[in-house]
């Protein structure tokens, strides 16, 4: 399959605009509908590994370069990394990204008190970024996970001294935003300089039909520069036809109308409406299924009408709603 490219950023790195996440692949327990499911409920760790390879091996086959990880993916960087020891690959032409920040603490249990704990300060930072740097030699973008103003991280000196020593080995550095003050933390991130030069070249952020709060600063976060990485294209599976919500189904005869004319699934149209956003310069796939990661990629094939764009614009949910949803999705 031949995705479109898209230059990312001012990286130098010119990446296939769909990438694939592995939050679901890397442990037993995550909050996407269906989750369980799409791991047979078989969670010995040689079976998920297998898994892993068959969906990094499809992704690869259809033209995926960008993988995303996180160090409280429970065994994600492992599976990742036992996949390119493999040799098949060449890992110089794919872009490994991961992030600090959550430390897994779920134990590989599906049900857990806490299944992450965020602590964004140096001790994590430097004790975590030994282990991603050996777990993936060939990691190439180092994010901070899901910085808010409460972690205090974009105020901590020490912190951002560290992660300009790590940038000047040739790292990109980024940091990914969620919740409601996902604007302004990334307006706040793009100011901020060590020794006069910008720290952060790229943010991964949550960007869909039912959240498009992030529309106008990531298009200003782009024409600065910086790298854009979207996840949640799917609202965790709330945009596809797993979603049995009553208040979702109107929005869902919406979108099966229009995936209909494109024989499309609706999970194709929502990536696609957000691939019609040229600053969108690299979508998450977090499909844990080969036939969900097809669907997903098929997106890429889907040029939405301008007033297609407009019918689904108007989907949106209010953001403090959809942060609200979210944060009910239980760990399955
Ligand atoms: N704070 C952060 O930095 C952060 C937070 C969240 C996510 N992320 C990154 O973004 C990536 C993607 O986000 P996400 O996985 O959270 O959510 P997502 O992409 O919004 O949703 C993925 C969910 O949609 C389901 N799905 C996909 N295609 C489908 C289809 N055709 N039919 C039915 N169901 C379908 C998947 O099911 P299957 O699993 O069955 O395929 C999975 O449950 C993650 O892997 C991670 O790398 C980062």
């Amino acid at each position: 399959m031949n995705l479109p490219h898209s230059d990312f950023g001012n990286t130098q790195m010119n990446l296939p605009r769909i990438g694939l996440g592995l939050a679901a692949l890397g442990r037993p327990g995550y909050i996407n509908i269906g989750h369980a499911e799409d791991l047979a409920y078989d969670y010995v760790v040689e079976a998920m590994e297998r898994r892993t390879h068959r969906l990094l091996d499809a992704a690869y086959e259809l033209g995926v370069r960008y993988f995303d990880v996180a160090r409280s993916y429970g065994r994600a960087e492992s599976f990742l990394q036992s996949w390119l020891d493999n040799g098949q690959y060449d890992p110089s032409e794919l872009c490994v990204g991961s992030k600090w920040g959550y430390t897994y603490t779920a134990d590989w249990k599906v049900e857990a008190d806490f299944h992450e704990i965020k602590e964004h300060s140096l001790p994590v930072l430097e004790k975590q970024w030994e282990e991603s740097k050996v777990l993936l030699p060939h990691l190439k973008v180092y994010q901070i996970h899901s910085a808010t103003f409460e972690s205090g991280v974009l105020d901590n000196k020490e912190v951002l001294s560290y992660l300009s020593k790590i940038k000047q080995e040739g790292i990109k550095i980024g940091l990914s935003v969620s919740g409601q003050e996902q604007a302004r933390i990334l307006e706040e991130a793009m100011m901020i300089r060590v020794d006069g030069i910008h720290l952060f070249d790229s943010v991964q952020a949550t960007y869909n039909i039912l959240d498009q709060t992030m529309g106008t600063i990531l298009a200003a976060a782009a024409d600065s520069g910086m790298g854009i990485i979207i996840k949640e294209a799917l609202a965790n599976g709330r945009l596809t036809n797993r979603n049995e919500q009553p208040d979702f189904q109107k929005s869902k005869e919406t979108l099966d109308a229009i995936a209909q004319k494109y024989e499309a699934g609706i999970d194709a149209i929502a990536i696609a409406f957000i691939l019609s956003k040229p600053w969108a310069h690299v979508v998450l796939s977090g499909a844990a299924v080969e036939n969900h990661l097809r669907s997903n990629l098929s997106a890429a094939s889907i040029q939405l009408e301008a007033d297609e764009l407009q019918t689904l614009s108007n989907l949106k949910m209010e953001t403090a709603a959809y942060w609200e949803e979210r944060n009910q999705l239980k760990w399955n």
